[in-house]
């Protein structure tokens, strides 16, 4: 058996959420006051059903049947067993793969855009603004808006804006706007243009203007959706984790010994990995490790502190890994894992030891990158190329212990409209980029005010 495939029927319904079994409680969101923020003062920009998800210690949460239909176009998604890139390495280990890239805009994301768009619906609100990187989640959210029949405005981070043209070509097609970001149009993006007008845009920057884009329509029927970080993503996005764990059973695969995702602000390594992170606190032996670019190294170099999600303070305080909210990351291709903080169910989770995050450099990327094409025959997102890279060094670990480990991870999208990367690695222009201490202890400084976790 290459793969499984789940029937519909297999689909499951109800997310799972994480906070209902961490040993120790997540920190809660400050606001400027340096308390924690009340469910209400997050109405500006987020519909009740998700400010309840945000901040519910419920285990299971039902998936409403409306969301279900539309996930069912393209899910259950296939697990994989990657035998061709086994193969190829030479290793004992079993590798399996939950491939994302196969909904319509190609990933992961649209796992909870189609839940945001659904609960703002029920809400009445009738148009969305968000912030996208490489483009993935603007699409994800594009389409889940056309699907739900909301308006739908997309701040894309200038670097990617240009980097990444078919992106933008895709949003409109789904009947959205997408601009670059830094834009004109909000007080957050001139402020910065002012001061920086070649900048290559940061998502720090970019949510500032799609949160101002939101909150500047006082008829309160346009709201914000974020891609990532925030708890309710993270529980959206639990569906792939379930489904993998059905999937693996089908392989007759008792346990795993090691679950791998890119991490940018963490939900697609969150959905794989937190099933599987309730099992681990539970007693079972699993090395959970979030991977992340040596130019952006958060969870691996950033300290745990409480910054804030965005460059200009429209956001709560959120206790979190970050490199300082001012961070500009340098213009590498996985434009999805340049943000400057991480998920703050995913910090917790690796304050707390449960998971163990690797940085990798972008060369080793492309190099796994062009394994993986060439053995199991998709081109991946440049982000989905680091879980790669860190699957290829665990696989080759278990080859010089000669172990039969089960590696699983998740192959969060493809990269179809991200050609212009890897022709950038053939033609010898990429290079590799450590970011400096110094660097980091700078952007750090701003921090210093703030509360501490
Ligand atoms: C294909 C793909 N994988 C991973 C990511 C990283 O985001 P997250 O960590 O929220 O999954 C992105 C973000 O744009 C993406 O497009």
């Amino acid at each position: 058996m290459t793969k499984a495939v789940l029937g519909e029927k297999d689909l499951p319904r109800q997310w799972y959420n994480l906070n209902a079994d961490f040993p120790t409680p997540l920190r809660p969101p400050l606001g400027p006051d340096g308390n924690p923020v009340s469910p209400d003062m997050l109405t500006p920009i987020f519909p009740m059903g998700l400010i309840e998800q945000e901040v519910s210690p419920q285990r299971w949460i039902d998936i409403p049947e409306g969301v279900l239909e539309i996930l069912m176009k393209w899910r259950p998604t296939p697990l994989h067993r990657a035998y061709s890139l086994e193969k190829s390495l030479g290793t004992p280990a079993r590798i399996y793969y939950k491939n994302e890239a196969v909904s319509p805009p190609g990933s992961h994301k649209p796992n909870t855009a189609v839940a945001q768009a659904w609960y703002n619906k029920q809400e009445g609100v009738k148009a969305l603004t968000t912030e996208t990187g490489a483009g993935q989640w603007g699409s994800a959210l594009a389409f889940a808006c056309a699907q739900i029949g909301l308006e739908c405005k997309v701040f894309m981070v200038r670097i990617s804006f240009d980097q990444k043209p078919y992106r933008k070509v895709m949003m409109k097609t789904w009947g959205a706007d997408c601009i670059a970001s830094p834009s004109s149009e909000t007080n957050a993006g001139r402020a910065i243009l002012e001061k920086m007008p070649d900048t290559p845009g940061s998502l720090g920057i970019a949510i500032s203007e799609a949160v101002e884009a939101a909150v500047s329509d006082k008829s309160g029927s346009t709201k914000y959706a974020l891609g990532s970080v925030l708890n309710h993503v993270m529980l959206h996005q639990t569906i792939i984790g379930l489904e993998a764990k059905k999937q693996l059973q089908a392989f007759n695969e008792k346990k795993v010994d090691v679950i791998i995702g890119c991490a940018g602000g963490g939900s697609n390594f969150a959905g794989l990995s937190f099933p599987f992170v309730a099992d681990k606190i539970n007693g079972a032996k699993i090395d959970i490790i979030p991977v992340e670019p040596a130019s952006c190294p958060t969870l691996t170099k950033g300290p745990f502190v409480y910054d804030l999600g965005d460059s200009s303070g429209m956001t709560p305080l959120l206790a979190m890994y970050s490199l300082g909210h001012n961070f500009i990351p340098p213009p590498i291709h996985a434009g999805g894992l340049r943000y400057h903080g991480m998920a703050p169910m995913v910090s917790h989770a690796v304050h707390e030891g449960l998971m163990e995050p690797r940085s990798i450099h972008q060369l080793e990327c492309y190099a796994a990158a062009l394994t993986f094409a060439r053995t199991e025959g998709i081109i991946c997102a440049p982000e989905t190329s680091h879980a790669i890279a860190a699957v290829i060094q665990e696989a080759e670990k278990a080859k010089e212990e000669g172990k039969e480990k089960v590696i699983l991870f998740n192959m969060s999208g493809h990269g179809l409209l991200d050609l212009r990367g890897y022709e950038a690695y053939f033609n010898g222009e990429l290079e590799d980029y450590e970011l400096p201490q110094e660097v980091i202890e700078e952007n750090l400084k701003e921090l210093a005010a703030y509360p501490k976790p």
